[in-house]
């Protein structure tokens, strides 16, 4: 897998997972509080993790336990409660630099959500690095967090915006690679994982030239980094953005992950307490990596509850993970090619796309899909999915998505297709 470890690599750091063991999504659901609710009389069917993923009981559980045994604010206090806080959050830096490859924990960056990370590099390396006649390369299939950023950046700028198009199978189209990543390129950021399309794209090839033209390359990892083994070392990628709430987390906190020697000569996007070393009333110097980037207090409980996250995760295993989402997207993808009123968007192959699968039906527009699924308790998302110029380009301007998670199971993947028919009937047009 391009961008992933080997099942070797897999094995070695993650002794306890269970390589070759059953995957067994129905146990993991009931892991998950919410999945057994009833939504207007019948079980959820969650099918929307791509927008966010559900919390299985051990990170609700760490929400509750940190407000009752060790709320204080981090990195100030001299007193238990404050030494544990901090002890804790910085524990999550720690399992998230192993996460990702086993970087330096220097260069995890505490951020809001993807969305927040991918702005600091447009906002901090971006204006301290790029100027008129400089390139930016994107892709055509990138979410509003990794194109509106570099929109603005190069409208005050004057550098160009350049896209690597998307072929008809919703592949990115490398043919001219070469010319779009020419020598006045600066950047390339790309999206591993599309939320519309579901491709997973050739990092590690389009890294690879963009640092033989001397650019830098951000991933975003929003979709790869949940669903997928992601080595950020083997990758190379100078810059990785992704979300804790789409991999199990809470809510209100993001990475940014940045190569050392970039993070340390960018400048700070925001200023204030935690993010200094030394305040005179004419002076300022900045704390050292990663606090630099950290200004005010942060969102210790997200954090805290971070951890089990990331270990409920490491557990099952991220090949694993990876390889059970495989299977049940074929699978979703062979049941959807069945129903000729259903057009599916996006690659076929599944080496080379993740579980989120976005249609149109013939006739029935995707939010009166969506709603009326709801009443069968499934949850499905429609519109442009924050991906406005993609979503126009596939020539609609809204799509019905399901996407997985672990815990989905082939019964989920019944009760949305029943659903999908049953609302050709209920509309009539059957
Ligand atoms: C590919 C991709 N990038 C970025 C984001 C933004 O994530 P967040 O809203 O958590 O910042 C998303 C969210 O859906 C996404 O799918």
């Amino acid at each position: 897998m391009k961008g992933g470890k080997s099942m070797a690599e897999v094995v070695q750091r993650e002794p306890e997972n269970r390589i070759g063991m059953e995957f067994n999504a129905e146990k993991y659901k009931t892991d998950f509080p919410i999945l057994s609710r009833m939504i207007r009389g019948t079980k959820l069917v969650y099918l929307d993790s791509a927008a966010t993923t559900q919390k299985p009981r051990v990170v609700i559980d760490a929400v509750d336990q940190y407000y009752r045994l060790h709320n204080a604010n981090v990195h100030r206090g001299l007193h238990t409660l404050a030494e544990e806080a901090t002890a804790a959050y910085e524990a999550t830096r720690d399992k998230i630099a192993g996460f990702i490859g086993g970087v330096k924990r220097e260069e995890i960056i505490y951020t809001r959500n993807a969305t927040e990370a991918i702005n600091m590099v447009a906002s901090s390396w971006g204006y301290q690095n790029i100027k008129k006649g400089d390139r930016i390369v994107i892709t055509q299939m990138e979410h509003h967090a990794n194109l509106v950023p570099w929109i603005v950046l190069s409208r005050k700028t004057g550098a160009e915006l350049v896209y690597i198009p998307i072929d008809p199978e919703g592949y990115l189209d490398l043919a001219d690679l070469k010319d779009i990543i020419a020598p006045n390129t600066k950047i390339v950021a790309l999206t591993h994982m599309s939320n519309v399309l579901g491709t997973i794209n050739p990092v590690d090839e389009i890294i690879a030239l963009a640092h033989k033209r001397g650019a830098v390359a951000l991933v975003d990892g929003a979709q790869s980094v949940p669903h997928m083994p992601v080595d950020v070392r083997a990758m190379d990628a100078d810059f990785l953005a992704f979300s804790a709430h789409k991999m199990l987390g809470p809510t209100g906190l993001g990475v940014l992950y940045g190569k050392e020697e970039l993070l340390s000569r960018m400048e700070p996007v925001q200023y204030g307490g935690e993010m200094i070393s030394e305040v005179r009333y004419d002076y300022a110097a900045w704390n050292e990596l990663p606090h630099k980037f950290e200004a005010g207090t942060p969102n210790i409980e997200a954090a805290f509850a971070f951890l089990p996250a990331l270990e409920y995760l490491e557990k099952i295993g991220m090949e694993n993970i990876r390889r059970h989402e495989m299977e049940l997207t074929g699978y979703a993808l062979d049941k959807l090619a069945g129903l000729e009123f259903i057009k599916v968007f996006g690659p076929k192959d599944l080496n080379h796309r993740g579980g989120a699968v976005s249609f149109i039906d013939k006739n029935i527009h995707p939010h009166d899909m969506a709603t009326f699924l709801d009443t069968l308790g499934i949850a499905v998302r429609a519109g442009h999915h924050c991906a406005q110029p993609l979503t126009r380009l596939l020539g609609v301007n809204s799509t019905t998505r399901a996407s997985l998670y672990l815990y989905n199971t082939h019964n989920d993947i019944d009760q949305l297709i029943t659903g999908l028919k049953e609302a050709r009937r209920y509309f009539r047009y059957e």
